[in-house]
């Protein structure tokens, strides 16, 4: 699809705009398709004080097929402008998606790499795949709207040959004056790795080395991410097919980090244990950024690929969402994550409670802010829907998120948890991100509710303070 053929089906459908746009799940302050279906951010960059954030967008099937990347813009992360895509798969070496991918602003221009994706599809049957490419792409611009032509840098006959046909979403790391680039890979033992490349001024890319975890830990890690932070070097990414373990790893696929321990430029790397980025539902795909400022922001994909739970938001044109923009930092080698500090500019009205004052309370307006401070607790079960409730066992060491029947098939996920210091739930009509202890542990989920809601405390052994915001619009 080119963006002429892309604009005649836009006019095709408004429809299913329409009936996007009127649905009662959606969100007030996430970004969320205009109709169709979202995946993860790509090319976050902010260029010349505004935020481009690009993100996979299928914005014709509520079920994501063919990918393009989708574009909004904002200056505040307030307001926000959604644009015209600006990258379609219409290049032979992207023909089946413009898959994921990342932005550097250098040199006066925001220069981007993303995977093309090429699949082999038997001649009479359009799904029936018999091999498949995948293409590293670079193309820049100046703007941040007007791309340059596409330019094919490697494909999977460059990579190393133990290497499967999974190779995608590179992300680029400076370090030392050199370019590195890490993309998610998967091996032919299906091992899940990352592939390392060396380049200069962005250019001239070399396999460098291969990143391997000390045991097997899935069998593909998708979307990496190599930055440094608070004195530390992290690697996001998202392992594919790690077991259950205990009362994590839950979900069908991972989104965490490991510390990054040794050098690179040496290849003699290590990594430390895994931790979570977000022991909710919903999580997948993030992308971190520096802004003009300094900050490390991270923006995550509210939805994770191949779960057996629903959406009803497909029934009416749409589905997914990213979540808010994070600020991250790191402290003991954990990663503390809180919505950028702007977020607070959306809170309107807000009431205060005491613990006693707070039960069954009646919620119209699902969109709000619920802050609480707790001293001394040893339990608590907060309900935060009729059915949905965040618990806490200090004897148990566990934080539980449990759906009741508004998950549409999510359950409950736990993560551990010695002491609660306090919470700051964000609630958007039909999503959750809830930060425990400074964001030291997060969790992000859908959820679907009709009518009046009833939140408060249902049991608390301990002392707290609760406020609420309205959340307004963004
Ligand atoms: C992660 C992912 C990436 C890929 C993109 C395609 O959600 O599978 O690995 O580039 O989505 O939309």
């Amino acid at each position: 699809m080119n963006i002429e053929e892309f604009r005649e089906v836009w006019e095709e459908n408004k429809e299913l705009r329409e009936l996007a746009a009127n649905d009662k799940d959606r969100l007030n302050y996430h970004i969320m398709p205009t109709s169709g279906w979202v995946n993860d951010p790509n090319g976050l960059c902010q260029f010349k004080g505004i935020y481009h954030i690009y993100y996979q967008y299928s914005p014709f099937d509520v079920n994501g097929k063919l990918k393009l990347w989708g574009h909004i813009t904002t200056e505040d992360f307030i307001k926000y402008q959604e644009h015209e895509p600006v990258l379609y798969p219409d290049f032979r070496y992207d023909q089946n998606g413009v898959y994921s991918g990342s932005a550097v602003v250098r040199n006066g221009k925001i220069n981007y790499f993303y995977t093309g994706n090429v699949k082999y599809l038997d001649g009479d049957y359009d799904y029936i795949m018999t091999g498949r490419e995948q293409n590293l792409i670079a193309c820049s611009s100046e703007d941040g709207f007007n791309f340059s032509e596409k330019e094919l840098i490697m494909t999977n006959t460059d990579f190393p040959s133990n290497l499967s046909l999974h190779v995608r979403d590179p992300k680029v790391y400076h370090k030392n004056g050199i370019d590195y680039m890490v993309i998610g890979a998967r091996d032919d033992n299906s091992i899940g790795c990352i592939l390392v490349l060396k380049g200069k001024d962005l250019k001239d890319w070399e396999c460098h080395t291969v990143i391997y975890s000390d045991e097997k830990f899935g069998y593909m890690w998708e979307c990496p991410d190599l930055f440094d932070l608070n004195g530390e070097t992290v690697l996001v990414t998202c392992p594919q097919g790690v077991p259950e373990e205990g009362y994590i790893y839950k979900n069908v696929h991972q989104n965490g980090y490991f510390l990054v321990n040794g050098d690179l430029e040496s290849k003699d790397v290590n990594l430390s244990e895994f931790r979570l980025l977000d022991y909710g539902f919903d999580f997948y795909a993030p992308q971190s950024f520096e802004d003009e400022s300094g900050r490390r922001i991270l923006v995550g994909w509210m939805g994770i690929p191949d779960a057996d739970y629903t959406n009803r938001t497909t029934e009416n044109g749409w589905q997914h969402a990213l979540t808010m923009p994070r600020e991250l930092i790191l402290k003991n080698g954990i990663i503390y994550q809180r919505p950028v500090e702007e977020i607070k500019s959306l809170r309107g009205d807000n009431r205060t409670f005491t613990a006693d004052e707070f039960k069954n309370l009646e919620v119209e307006n699902l969109s709000f802010e619920l802050c609480a401070e707790f001293e001394k607790c040893n339990e608590f079960k907060l309900n935060l829907r009729n059915d949905i409730s965040l618990s806490f066992d200090k004897s148990k060491g566990l934080i539980e998120l449990n759906m009741g029947e508004s998950g549409c098939g999510r359950d409950v996920r736990y993560a551990y948890c010695d002491e609660v210091r306090n919470i700051d739930v964000y609630s958007d009509i039909s999503a959750f991100e809830i930060f425990i202890n400074d964001g030291e542990i997060v969790f992000t989920t859908r959820a679907y509710t009709d009518g009046i809601q009833k939140i408060g405390f249902e049991k608390l052994d301990g002392l707290a303070k609760v406020c609420m915001y309205d959340m307004k619009k963004i």
